[in-house]
């Protein structure tokens, strides 16, 4: 699915470029500049940028639940108070 229409860039590219800034600075949020920066891409319209931005949200959280964190482990320690 291309996700970027200016650029021609696919789902498949976000997701990689997603990781690979993970990798590249654990400590600091991604955002979708970070993205077009990783491909060596220039936003055009930035209609496509909240749809990264969603896509950072949900890589952000399967990480979390695959690392024992996220939304599952807060639930479980709010009922256990
Ligand atoms: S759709 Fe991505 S910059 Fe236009």
């Amino acid at each position: 699915m291309i996700i970027c229409h200016c650029n021609y860039i696919k789902d498949r590219e976000v997701r990689a470029a997603i990781r690979a800034v993970r990798v590249r600075q654990p400590d600091a949020p991604v955002v979708p500049a970070d993205i077009y920066d990783w491909l060596d891409r220039r936003p055009e319209c930035g209609k496509c940028a909240s749809h990264m931005a969603r896509m950072i949200d949900e890589d952000g959280r399967v990480a979390d639940e695959a690392s024992g964190g996220g939304p599952a482990v807060v639930l479980q320690a709010i009922a256990a108070e």
